[in-house]
Order: C-alpha cells, then structure tokens, then sequence
C-alpha cells in the first residue's frame, strides 16, 4: 500500500467511526489529538473554539435556532452550554455526529451550587470553614450534573471581593486571599474528583480570570483600576490555586483591567496563565465579552474583537460569534497564523479525550444514571449538613437560642418565612417546580411537636413600603411565647447584575422587626442574603440574630435543627460586614497608615479614620458565634527566632467551656512588623475547625513557615523579609484570645 493510499484509508476510516478510534488505545491523548487536528478544515477548527447557548434557558439574548441546527451539523460548534439533561444532551450530540469529523460536542452548564439537589450558595458554604464539606458539596453537584449529560461546570466562581455592593459576592469565597485559595482547590477537587474521565466528574472552571470582584463602585461589569501588587498578593492566587489544583479551564472576564479587556488581556492570558503558570487548559470567554470589547471602545468591530481575544489567549468564544464570523478571514489575511488557532483547537480536543468523548460521545448522557443521581436523597442530606454548617450565629444574648422543644406558641413572621424559591439563590440550575425545596415554614413543622403551635403572618413583602400587614404581625407575636422574624433580599437581589448602591435591609423589614420587638416579646432574627446586609437597629437591640444566606433544598430543616440546638452553629464569617455603604470597600486585612485610627474606634480627626463614624465594621471577618464558649490557653511557640530554613510549632490549649458540644474555627493571624513595603495589620495564614464536648479540651498545632511569612515585595518577588511578627490566635479576625512574637533572622 502506498503512503497515499494508507492515509485515505486511515482518513475514510475515520469518518465512518467518527475520529473516535483512530489508533485509538495505543497512543497518547497528545498523539490523538494532533491525528484529529490533521483532518480538520479551518473551518471545523473554527467551529472547535465555537459555543453556543441553547434556546431555553438562555442568560443572554436570543439566537437563531434553525440556523444552530446546521451549524452543529456542519461541526461549526464546538461547544454549547444550557443543554442539560440525557436525553437532551444524547439528542444534541446527535447532531454533532451528523457534521463531517463527529468530532462530539462539549455541554457546559452553570451548576455552581447543586443541581437539582442545591446546595447554600457559594458564600454561605465558605463560612463553614469546613474545606471538607465544601469540597463534598461540589463533588455531590458534579455527580448530579454528570449523570444529566453535562461535561462541564462554569465554578468555582473564585473572584475575592471587599465590595458587598457588587452582587455576585453570592457566588465567591468572599475576601480573603488565604481562604479563598484553599475552597478553590476544594471546589475544583470536589468538580473533577477522581479526575476527568470519570463519568461522575465535570470540568471545573475558574472564573472569572481576572479581578473581575474589584469593580469600581461594586457595579458589576464595571472597570477594575489595580496595581501589579494588588492582583499578585490579593486577586491571582485563588486562580493559580485552582489551576495547581488541575482546574480543566478558565473563564475570562468582562471587566478592563487598567484599560485593557480581560477578554483580550495577553498580559493576564497568554503571560501569566498560559506562561508563567504554564497551563494547559483552555481558557472560555465570558457570555459575549469578546463581541462586548466593541462596546468598551477597544476595538471597532467583531474582527478586531476577534484578533484580540485569539490573540490575548482566549481559546472558546461563549455566544458572541465574533470568531465563526471572523477567524477565517483573519488566518487568509495573515493577521492570525494558524499556529494560534491550531494551539486552542488543541486544548479543546484534548479535553474531549480526557472526557472520553471520542470513545463514547454519550457516556455522560445515561438516563438509568441521571434517575438514581439527579436529587438522590443521600445528596439531600449532605446538602442539609451543608447548610447547618453556613449559618453563623451574630447574636445571642442571654443565650436564647436554643429554642425550647417544649414553646408552647411561637409566631413565625416576615415575608421569607414560606418561600421556596428564595432559599435557591440566584445561580441554581433553573427547574420549574421547586416545591421539594424546605421553607422554613416546613423546616419549622417538621421539628416541633403537637404540642408547640407555630402562628405564621407574613407582615409585609421583601421590598414593600406599605405597613399593611404589620397588625396582623403584632397579634401574632402577642399570642406567641418567642417570635422568628425571616427577613432579608430575594433571590434576585444578589447575583450578576445585582449590584446594589443601598444594602440597607430592603423595604420596611427593619420597622417590621422594630414593630415586633416593642411587643416586649423574646425575637429572634434570621438574615436570608446572598450578600452582607446593613441592619444596625437590628443588630443593637434584638436579642438573637443568625446569618442564613440562602441555604438550598435543605435551609427549612437545617434552620429548624439550628434554632432547636440540634446542631451548634459553628459558621464565620468570610466577609467583613459594614456600618453602611461609606465604609464600602472594607475588609479585615487593611494596611496600616501613618495615622492609625485610635484604638478606641471612636470617630477621629486627623486620624485614618471618619470624623461621623467608627472605622471598625459592624461584624468583622471570622466572626460567628455558638451556644457553647471557648477558651483559649498555653500558647507556646518552639522557638522565638527562626532562620529562614526553620519553621515555629505553634501550640495552644482549646477548651471547651460552656454547656454544648460545639465546633470552633480556629483563626492564626500573622502581622509582619517592618517590611520593604507596607504590610496588612493581620493576615489570615491558618486555621482549623475542631468538634469539643462540654468541658473538653485539645491541643492544637500550627506551623508557620517561611512560606507563611513571605509576600511580594517592591519588585514583586516572593520571598520573606527578617524582621519580627506578631502572632495572633483567636476566635475571629478581631477576637483574637493570643499573642506572640517571634523573629526571623
Ligand atoms: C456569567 C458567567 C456564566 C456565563 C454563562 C455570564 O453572564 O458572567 O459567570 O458562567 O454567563 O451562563
């Protein structure tokens, strides 16, 4: 057989088999990428880097959906998202088949806290500092989406943020760097988890690539002014966690970074991700954000978009049809060698083979599978676990909380109380009925007796200005021995484009709770949000508050098993609450100024501070309370000076003094005294979350090593400076219970 002749064989047998299984078990992904790539037209590459959104359930605007259908049969897409469900998926990549390569399609899909089985949102599990259970919570949702068809999870969503007016604080770990790195890593462990290949695992996605939480004024979408420091020591590391931890791909952002796009940012894409980190993902636009370029008045037209996000690094375009339209003109004219194109072909196919999609297209699309996973009851007990996990305990005066199983009449108000949807958040998988989601109206019946009546009045809507149904209210916490009052935002208050300029607790909810607590009855106040809030009358005179968020399929019971003490809230807090929008930005981890405000917080002049308020926020980083009480001993550090080599022990005692058994999260803060460029009051380097019986203690143990001391220094080198540290231990970012310093020499 001549040379010639064997290739057309090969060629003709890979059109009948589809591309599948050219070779197939003998050679590497690598080598069966490239055999793949050598088929393919400029066109079908093209088509590679194509996605697009279904018809339902778009996020973005409409498309032609008839002109859709030959695309996918002309292998002109590479990708869709929105597509979900086995049978769905089965039918779609049905059509990928038809086109000439049957090169199978990717499906991608938000699922960024659950499937059908939603889990609380992304922010709310981060204050369980349970890395476990978060990692868990992605995993079960990986499990779900995978057995629906789905190849890929837009999440975790790892953007830091200081700015709770910005709404899609929802879907982060909130603002620190240290602890947003770790849930990063979890959440993509937890998508990917045995790795891709699996037919429980998804691709994660570490979105949104970069400083995409630093908008100006915490207006989603908006410009992103920051210095190399700042994106190195605050805003890169969650990302370059994510990637460590095997994160398939990156999703680009829709913001300008110092006037350069995100989308067509070389520096951020090509330098940093694709260089210096060296990954070998690919990288996937944000909805339109390269067509969106025209829009910022950084190039004219979709062809210029084109050339610069390809060009930038942004290997899959997401809906904006700026590369079909564009690239193969742009490869003619020898503006784009075919090198690029080939380079993001390249990393897309590959992913598709580490899927297993070119052995099996359908593998993902099992209808047996998708019966026994998708809202499996097992799953809903993880959720449940989740959600008692996130709720944080603000307030607790005169402990009382725990409710009393035998209340005779407790009044259950406020406009959050039934609803079922709300407690889903902005970013769950769209379903059309979700009354298997737990109100807290239900949670609350499942827990109480026959003997404890609960009386429910709404009082008034989320956003209502009206008082009508405060009277109503009134007599049903008269008639009652405590009163709930569920207040908060709905569900479409927090997520993208959210952003919110007034984070005051909407409507009339605070004069409803102030209406109810003259009552004189014992209230308790429970905080539904996808964001911290601003409810300081709350704050000052009600006797119990907890942070609920919005907790999921499982936030009724898991409310009522908090509430009643069948589990100890152990939740922190991951973002700084303020005293009101002025204090926006805030955040734990400040520099320290030649002018330090006074220790006693009181408005200062001539002080870092404002002359009309206190400069400390209303709940700090960290914070969270239990029914139990901690006490904190016996620090004792190895050594007191180290060389750079050497690395401090860190002991202490932890005991627990009250009356319940309870978790405590355990927070090691470093201040590095004198430094070559300034450096934050305290950061957060460690922590740990331990379970205590009544009267127990434990010692715990930390490790500070020169890692933990180093930061990036004037010429943005990594390394650590000799000079001393403060050691601080404590239950929150400003209840810090122990004190040391050592030296590094
Ligand atoms: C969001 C992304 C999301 C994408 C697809 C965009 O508007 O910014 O986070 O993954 O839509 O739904």
């Amino acid at each position: 057989m001549t040379k010639r002749s064997f290739i057309a064989l090969c060629f003709t047998a890979c059109i009948t088999a589809g591309t599948h299984d050219v070779f197939a078990q003998k050679k590497t992904i690598d080598q069966r990428v490239d055999s793949v790539l050598k088929l393919m037209t400029l066109d079908e590459k093209i088509g590679q880097l194509n996605q697009y959104s279904s018809k339902e359930e778009v996020t973005g605007p409409e498309s032609d959906k008839s002109s859709l259908l030959l695309e996918i049969k002309a292998g002109k897409v590479g990708s869709m998202l929105n597509v979900r469900g086995a049978d769905r998926t089965r039918r779609t990549q049905e059509l990928a088949l038809q086109s000439r390569l049957k090169i199978p399609m990717l499906f991608g899909q938000d699922v960024i806290h659950g499937y059908k089985v939603t889990f609380p949102i992304p922010l709310a599990e981060v204050a369980s500092w349970d890395l476990q259970a978060i990692e868990q919570g992605s995993r079960v949702a990986a499990i779900e989406a995978a057995a629906a068809g789905i190849h890929w999870t837009f999440a975790p969503m790892v953007d830091l943020s200081r700015d709770p007016r910005w709404g899609r604080v929802m879907e982060g770990a909130g603002e620190d760097t240290y602890l947003g790195s770790l849930v990063a890593k979890a959440r993509v462990k937890g998508f990917q988890g045995k790795g891709l290949g699996n037919t429980d695992a998804v691709m994660a996605c570490a979105k949104h690539f970069a400083a995409y939480g630093a908008a100006v004024g915490g207006r989603d979408y908006n410009s992103v002014d920051m210095s190399e420091r700042t994106l190195w020591e605050w805003y890169l590391p969650p990302f370059k966690a994510a990637a460590e931890a095997g994160a398939a791909t990156f999703m680009n952002s829709f913001n300008d970074m110092n006037g350069v796009p995100a989308t067509g940012n070389a520096y951020l894409q090509r330098d940093i991700l694709k260089g210096k980190w060296k990954y070998t993902g690919f990288v996937v636009s944000d909805w339109g954000s390269i067509g969106e370029m025209v829009n910022h008045g950084f190039v004219k037209d979709k062809y210029e978009a084109a050339l610069s996000a390809i060009t930038a690094g942004s290997d899959m375009d997401m809906e904006s049809r700026s590369y079909t339209a564009n690239l193969a003109k742009l490869v003619k004219e020898g503006k784009v060698p075919v090198a690029l194109i080939d380079d993001a072909v390249k990393r897309i196919l590959r992913k598709k083979f580490e899927l297993g999609l070119f052995d099996d297209p359908f593998r993902f699309s099992n209808t047996q599978r998708e019966t026994e996973m998708v809202g499996n009851a097992q799953h809903r007990a993880i959720a449940k676990d989740m959600a008692k996990k996130s709720i944080v305990l603000l307030k607790n005066n005169n402990s009382l909380l725990p409710l009393s199983k035998t209340t005779k009449t407790i009044a259950v108000v406020g406009p959050l109380v039934k609803s079922e949807d709300d407690m889903l958040g902005f970013w769950s998988v769209g379903w059309p009925d979700n009354s298997d989601v737990v109100s807290q109206w239900e949670g609350l019946q499942n827990k109480v007796s026959n003997n404890t009546r609960l009386v429910y009045a709404k009082g008034c809507e989320v956003s209502d200005t009206s008082h009508a149904g405060f009277a109503e209210a009134i007599a049903a916490a008269q008639s009652a021995d405590v009163v709930i009052v569920s207040v908060g935002e709905r569900r479409e208050m927090s997520g993208e484009a959210k952003s919110r300029a007034n984070i005051h607790l909407p409507g009339v909810q605070e004069e409803l709770i102030q209406a109810l607590h003259a009552t004189g009855k014992p209230l308790v106040v429970l905080v539904n949000a996808g964001r911290p809030l601003v409810f300081n009358w709350t704050a000052d005179n009600v006797p119990a508050i907890a942070y609920t968020w919005w907790l999921g399929s499982e936030a009724g019971n898991a409310i009522a098993d908090v509430l009643f003490g069948d589990y100890n809230p152990s939740g922190k807090l991951p973002m700084t609450f303020p005293r009101t929008e002025g204090q926006i930005p805030i955040y734990y981890n400040y520099l320290n100024t030649g002018r330090p405000a006074p220790d006693d917080d009181k408005p200062s002049n001539y002080r870092s501070g404002y002359i009309d308020l206190q400069k400390s926020p209303k709940f700090a980083f960290g914070y969270g309370l239990s029914y139990t009480t901690f006490d904190y001993s016996d620090l004792q550090l190895s050594k007191t000076t180290i060389g750079s080599n050497d690395s401090i022990i860190v002991t202490f005692k932890l005991t627990n003094s009250g009356k319940y058994a309870g978790e405590e999260v355990v927070q090691l803060y470093l201040r590095d005294e004198v430094a070559s460029v300034v450096r934050p009051v305290k950061e957060l380097k460690d922590f740990t979350k331990l379970l205590l019986l009544p009267g127990e203690s434990k010692t715990v143990r930390f490790v500070i090593n020169k890692e933990k001391l180093s930061f990036y220094n004037a010429q943005l080198k990594w390394g650590a400076e000799p000079g001393r540290f403060n050691l601080m231990i404590g239950s929150a970012s400003n209840d810090i219970r122990l004190k040391n310093k050592f030296e590094l020499k």
